[in-house]
């Protein structure tokens, strides 16, 4: 049993035998020439039906959508568009779609919107787009795995179910067995949540950061690839409630050498993505060309989507420190003339997207990572300049994305990190497990997290995050 991919690919030197083909149908044209796909490429098998040797109730019940296992011979193909087709002999009918039916459906073979495909998110697996999305998806996801395999980095799982919120940014999703209706409280009637399964309050994990560190702290390189959960109401299209992320952990690396990483570990996955999946990325690159002719000028992509990947491939991301992005924000007109919807009015205010995409495709045109961000706007964790005021930390930004990776070196020395947990009012006797590894043999170290669906909307040229995941999670939609 070949794949319609490896039947396309296999074709030529298979000629003439004879093959079980399974599918949906694509279109049904002329009673002759129908269009079969099953998931595996983005192209269609043609299979050619001589309608004097089939029964005339089974042949009209072959319309779009419907499911079929067809026998057949592979034969070169007369008809342009396809080097080889299938002469049906026999056609089995797995499972009918009511033409009536579909109608309502984006199974119907037609233009449909992407909101139009949100809708039905359990039928766009059958859409050109959706399924192109999911293969290139699905192959960024394995390169991801190859590269920190190729690189001595050791696969690491940390927990979903957490009691520490490794952001500080109090955004999470509690986890609780206790009966809602029925709560247990204690003396000042508050929830006791000693009766809680965990015999404490727990959430769902917001970064698998911390357990990745301490993973580190003896296997050296080490990365995490899972589901993150955020609470935050943010209903943009760069925001999931469900994200996957990966976070790598390295040892004995300091901050350069983290950006180092991560700049690498994206060209890899993007150069990977267009080598492997060469036709659902051309289908994609229409598209993406398509849609920009459609939108006012002032919000078209100067570049077509392959250009796009190729100048982020060959050219070195601009590293600048925040306090530099900040003096670029203030002296530029876009700030002047009040284009911001939120003007940078100084040195430590935290940058919004509109400032980030602003620095990267309008003033340096090419992927950003700056570094060196005041304290007060990051994370507890990381590691303390010289100037007491800011951190090692790294954010990567993308055209048309925005923020692509967050990371830092972080904070190896008790003293400093202690003051840290005291000032961002953390209880330092939840930390025990984390500080621990800064008693015993504590040594430099860095990380950052990727987080794939921001990934996935740069290589498709999407835009928006919820149609590059399967079932997205966010502000009032958990259907599906
Ligand atoms: O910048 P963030 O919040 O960093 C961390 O969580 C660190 N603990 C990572 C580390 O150093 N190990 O998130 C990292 C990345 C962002 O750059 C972004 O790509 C993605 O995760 N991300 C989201 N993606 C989709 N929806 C959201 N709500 C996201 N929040 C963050
Ligand atoms: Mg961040």
């Amino acid at each position: 049993n070949y794949t319609i991919k490896e039947i396309l690919e296999k074709g030529k030197t298979i000629a003439l035998q004879e093959v079980t083909v399974q599918g949906w149908v694509r279109a049904f044209r002329s009673n002759r020439f129908i269009a079969l796909n099953d998931g595996s490429t983005i192209k269609n098998i043609q299979i050619v039906v001589d309608f004097e040797s089939f029964d005339e109730e089974l042949l009209k019940k072959i319309s779009t959508a419907a499911s079929l296992k067809v026998r057949g011979e592979i034969v070169e193909s007369q008809g342009a568009g396809q080097e080889i087709e299938v002469i049906a002999k026999t056609i089995e009918i797995l499972g009918e779609a009511n033409p009536d039916e579909i109608q309502a459906t984006i199974l119907q073979p037609k233009q449909h919107s992407l909101e139009k495909l949100r809708e039905q998110a359990h039928l766009r697996f059958r859409t050109n787009t959706f399924a192109a999305i999911m293969r290139v998806r699905n192959s960024l996801m394995f390169a991801i795995h190859q590269y920190f395999n190729e690189q001595g980095f050791v696969y690491v799982n940390t927990p979903i179910i957490t009691g520490s919120d490794a952001e500080g940014a109090g955004e999470m999703f509690s986890v609780t067995s206790l009966d809602m209706d029925n709560l247990p409280k204690d003396e000042e009637g508050k929830v006791d949540y000693s009766k809680d399964f965990f015999g404490k309050h727990t959430n769902l994990t917001v970064s698998g950061q911390l357990n990745g560190e301490v993973a580190a702290m003896g296997l050296g390189k080490i990365y995490t690839f899972g589901p993150t959960f955020r609470a935050e109401n943010s209903n943009t299209t760069r925001h999931l409630a469900e994200f996957w992320m990966i976070e790598p952990e390295m040892a004995f690396y300091n901050l350069d050498m983290n950006m180092d990483l991560a700049e690498d570990l994206l060209k890899y996955v993007i150069r990977y993505a267009l080598k492997n999946c060469p036709d659902d990325m051309q289908f994609l690159a229409e598209r993406f060309d398509k849609e920009q002719t459609q939108k006012p000028a002032n919000e078209r992509s100067e570049l077509s989507l392959m250009d796009r990947l190729d100048y982020v491939l060959n050219n070195q991301f601009i590293r600048l420190t925040y306090t530099e992005a900040i003096d670029i924000l203030m002296k530029s007109k876009h700030n002047q003339k009040g284009k911001f919807q939120y003007p940078v009015e100084g040195w430590g205010t935290d940058l919004q997207s509109e400032h980030e995409r602003y620095l990267v495709e309008k003033h340096f045109k090419t992927p950003v990572i700056l570094f060196d961000y005041p304290a007060e706007i990051k994370a507890f964790y990381m590691r303390l300049n010289e100037d007491g005021k800011t951190v090692r930390a790294m954010d990567i930004l993308f055209p048309g994305i925005g923020e692509i990776v967050g990371g830092s070196q972080r904070e190896e020395r008790l003293d400093v990190l202690d003051q840290k947990i005291e000032q961002f009012g953390i209880h330092a006797e939840d930390m025990w497990w984390y500080r621990d590894t800064r008693r015993f043999g504590t040594v430099p170290h860095s990380g950052f997290g990727l987080g794939l669906e921001r990934l996935v909307l740069f290589v498709t040229g999407m835009g928006n995050i919820r149609d590059v995941i399967p079932f997205p999670r966010t502000p009032k939609n958990a259907e599906f």
